[in-house]
């Protein structure tokens, strides 16, 4: 149960004084009936705003094929972020929609995108070995020498005091790599390429863990149930 006024706020419908406002205008129900007491507590379910029931009041988990060129972080002087891809209201949410763990800007693919903060602390510690697939074309042929380097569990990246995990290596084409992690540090897949002098010119993620991106066009989202994971 949550106070009514908190409750629209934190959905994302407006402010909780414009909460208070639409609350003494009768334009919110509980189980039907109109209240004027912006402190009532009532569940989500049972509340309505103009007829109309809340918007994912349980919270959201949302899958989305991103474009290059869009920062996972919501500071905005880090320039257009994948957050500008969702519905206005969902921007407003509190707790906020954040991504669980990230993709840079030149990436794209899938990243999950949820307010479950359980659900980004399970899917983003490497204690549960998620398996991230990243598609790579590279400036300079894939050496086979590093399906096992990165398969060993031993490479060290610069500034890093402990080994990748083990990571398995496809050679697709002399110059297109497929590689899974089960963890997700700083720029890994640059970064583990450019330790073998190599260097990465464009990244794609088309698998994150159990999900792929199917025909989902770059820059769409869809919605995931939020017991996918359980
Ligand atoms: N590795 C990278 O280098 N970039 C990403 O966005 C993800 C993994």
């Amino acid at each position: 149960m949550r106070r009514l006024d908190q409750l629209l706020a934190n959905l994302g419908y407006c402010s909780r004084s414009e909460a208070r406002a639409w609350i003494r205008d009768g334009r919110v129900t509980i189980s039907g009936k109109v209240t004027k007491d912006f402190g009532a507590k009532a569940h989500a379910a049972h509340v309505r705003i103009d007829g109309e029931p809340l918007d994912h009041p349980d919270g959201v988990l949302i899958l989305v094929n991103k474009p290059t060129g869009l920062v996972c972080s919501h500071d905005e002087r880090e320039g257009a972020n994948v957050y500008s891809l969702l519905p206005t209201r969902w921007r407003a949410r509190n707790p906020q929609i954040t991504s669980i763990g990230r993709l840079d800007k030149d990436t794209s693919g899938l990243i999950l995108l949820t307010d479950q903060s359980e659900l980004v602390h399970k899917l983003t510690s490497p204690k549960h070995k998620v398996p991230k697939l990243y598609r790579a074309t590279l400036r300079d042929d894939v050496l086979p020498d590093l399906i096992p380097l990165f398969a060993s569990g031993t490479l060290l990246l610069k500034d890093e005091p402990s080994p990748c995990a083990p990571a398995e290596l496809k050679i697709i084409s002399p110059r297109e790599a497929e590689l899974t992690l089960t963890e997700g540090r700083y720029h890994q897949v640059r970064r583990m390429f450019a330790s073998q002098g190599n260097e990465v010119l464009t990244l794609h993620r088309p698998q994150f863990g159990h999900l792929d991106l199917g025909d989902l066009p770059a820059g769409q989202w869809r919605e995931l149930a939020l017991d996918t994971f359980k």
